[in-house]
């Protein structure tokens, strides 16, 4: 079961053994409200499955979006260890992160309003969605972002156009069956509003826009492999 964050106002999170410190803004993430600050906090798929945002929690409490989450062992969390992709804060806190170079967002991700603009079927159950931000969609090939739709979890997309000054995210999504978020993405009548946030994930020199392929039940990408349902490949 996951517990729900009570946000209140905004966290500060300390990076322990030197002078960082990042806000977290009230129901974000550790992951995500650092890589907002630009820090280079390691990560990959922002979907709780591959253990790289693994943190030591020093001090403080998180609320943990996803106990579930199968990237991380119990061995771990029993040694106050966390996803820092599913942490919400629940007050000023201190973390112990590993932090590199590699990690630092060329593009800071944010979180905005987009509008469902078109859908266009690719085959019976893969579909072409096009949304539309009001601000230039800056990304790079190999990114992708997190597509929040009301009252459900994020879920990450990897961007299938390239960067553009119109504001336009495009994204190959493939119907899982029973999937709660691809099913209400393939329901959503054209105009809908959404959220997205983005640009994530390390954008790999050279890599072709069109750069990630559904294959063995496995999103290869250039950021890594993910399994495309309920962690089963
Ligand atoms: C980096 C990345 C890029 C991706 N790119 C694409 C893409 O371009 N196109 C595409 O079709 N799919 C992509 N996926 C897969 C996509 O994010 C979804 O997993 C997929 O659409 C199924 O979602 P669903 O809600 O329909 O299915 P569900 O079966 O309802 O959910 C599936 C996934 O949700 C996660 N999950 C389950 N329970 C929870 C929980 N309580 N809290 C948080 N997470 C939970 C698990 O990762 C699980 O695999 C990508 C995934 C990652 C990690
Ligand atoms: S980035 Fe958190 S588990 Fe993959």
């Amino acid at each position: 079961m996951s517990q729900s964050a009570e946000p209140g106002s905004a966290s500060t999170v300390h990076l322990a053994g030197s002078d960082t410190t990042y806000s977290c803004a009230p129901g974000d993430t550790l992951l995500r409200a650092g890589l907002r600050a630009g820090l280079g906090l390691s990560y990959e798929c922002n979907a709780g499955s591959c253990g790289t945002c693994k943190i030591d929690l020093v001090a403080g409490e998180v609320c943990d979006l996803w106990p579930e989450a199968p990237g991380i062992k119990l061995r771990d969390r029993e040694r106050g260890r966390r996803l820092a992709c599913q942490s919400v804060p629940l007050g000023d806190c201190t973390i112990k992160s590993r932090v590199a170079e590699v990690y630092v967002p060329v593009h800071r991700p944010q979180r905005q309003s987009v509008w469902l603009t078109g859908a266009r079927d690719i085959t019976h159950d893969m579909r072409e969605f096009s949304l539309r931000a009001l601000t230039p969609a800056t990304f790079r090939a190999g990114q992708y972002a997190m597509l929040h739709l009301a009252g459900m979890p994020p879920r990450a997309y990897s961007m299938s156009n390239t960067a553009n000054a119109d504001g336009l995210w495009q994204f190959m999504v493939r119907r899982t069956p029973n999937g709660v978020v691809s099913n209400a993405l393939f329901a959503l009548p054209p105009g809908s509003a959404l959220e997205l946030d983005g640009p994530y994930g390390l954008a790999a020199r050279g890599w072709p826009a069109r750069h990630c392929l559904y294959s063995g039940r496995l999103w290869h990408c250039a950021h890594g492999r993910y399994p495309g349902r309920g962690g089963d490949a």
